[in-house]
């Protein structure tokens, strides 16, 4: 019998390339769209040096419906995982447009042809962000109220979902799931793929080990006044590998369902970890100490916030199994191979 084809766009990226791992190892033939705008080529050596197969990456713009158009023609796919997307909070701020363009444009354009090539199952890359500052309670269930989003990258965020859901409600023979991610971190155990952020990292895990390898000088902790224990940022970390393992359960899950059907998953742990139990932990792993410093507060953070991870746990059956020290590990030993 012929794998079962599926599209991941962004398919090069941090998730992204994590995903088309587990997709080989769970039998699929994963068939990747990325123009390596946030990524880098030598991702495909790493998926290779894993699973041992030459995944097809085209190098293509996903709003670019033409080109788009020509992948759709010479395959057969039977889902999508939709990935492709710009993530900088600070410079959506800057560059608005960028985000719509390219968040939103993206994604109505690779809707469009999923529709016009009769493609049920999708599955949509969204984040926590959606839920913005919790408000009486840091654990959110997938019903936890929206606040306005803060940045246009949490805007393209809620709206992506809000197009998904119009679609929904005009009966498109299409089958949607949105996967809320909490904070994604590490990498894979091999060492052969993870993080590669372009320039000055914005997250915390690579600017930690970017720290400890000496590529940066200092990290600045944002804030030490906060309402939790040590007074710092409280965030929900998921190792790569598990939110991976989400997607292609998430893709097993859509084509057992009939058109029209869809769910909202938060992945995460369910567990909470401040920004000083992260420095701690590295330190512990590495055994040495990072050069940190307290710093003012950074605009626009979330004081604390976890998932709820019951329902991914209901619906699909998955749950996280490693946990923050393994990711650390790993963001570790790849950070190492990154001369
Ligand atoms: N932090 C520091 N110093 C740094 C970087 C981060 O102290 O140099 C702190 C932040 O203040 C925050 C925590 O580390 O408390 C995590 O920050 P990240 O930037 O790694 O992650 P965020 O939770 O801010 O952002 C993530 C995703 C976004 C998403 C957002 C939604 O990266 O895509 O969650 O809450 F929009």
């Amino acid at each position: 019998m012929k794998k079962k084809e599926i599209l991941v766009t962004g398919g090069a990226g941090y998730i992204g390339s994590h995903t088309v791992v587990e997709l080989i190892h769970s039998g699929y033939t994963p068939v990747l769209v990325d123009d390596y705008r946030n990524s880098h080529e030598k991702v495909l050596a790493g998926i290779h040096e894993i699973t041992g197969i030459e995944v097809q990456c085209h190098q293509v713009d996903v709003a670019d419906k033409l080109a788009m158009k020509s992948i759709f023609d010479k395959h057969n796919f039977d889902g999508i995982i939709h990935f492709a997307a710009d993530k900088a909070v600070g410079e959506s701020v800057e560059n608005p447009l960028k985000y719509y363009r390219n968040n939103i444009g993206g994604l109505v354009t690779v809707l469009e042809l999923a529709l016009e090539h009769n493609v049920q199952n999708f599955v949509f890359s969204s984040s926590c962000t959606v839920y913005g500052e919790p408000e009486g309670t840091s654990v959110v269930t997938e019903l936890a109220p929206q606040q306005e989003a803060n940045s246009p990258y949490g805007a393209t965020k809620q709206m992506g979902e809000r197009i998904l859901m119009d679609v929904l409600k005009s009966g498109a023979n299409i089958n949607v799931l949105f996967l809320r991610y909490f904070n994604p971190v590490g990498a894979h155990p091999s060492g052969a793929i993870g993080e590669l952020p372009l320039g000055r990292p914005n997250n915390l895990l690579p600017y930690v080990t970017q720290t400890g390898i000496g590529k940066l000088e200092q990290l600045t902790v944002f804030g030490n006044d906060y309402n939790t224990e040590d007074g710092t940022c409280i965030r929900d970390y998921i190792h790569v590998v598990d939110l991976a393992k989400a997607h292609v359960m998430g893709v097993d899950w859509l084509s057992k369902q009939v058109p029209g059907s869809s769910d909202i998953i938060n992945l995460g742990t369910g567990k909470g970890t401040s920004v000083l139990q992260i420095i701690n932990t590295f330190e512990e792993i590495t055994q040495s100490k990072l050069n940190w410093k307290f710093g003012p507060r950074r605009a626009g953070d979330v004081e604390q916030i976890y998932a709820d991870a019951s329902r991914a746990e209901k619906v699909l059956g998955w749950k996280a199994n490693l946990t923050i020290a393994d990711a650390i590990k790993d963001a570790w030993n790849w950070e190492q191979k990154q001369k």
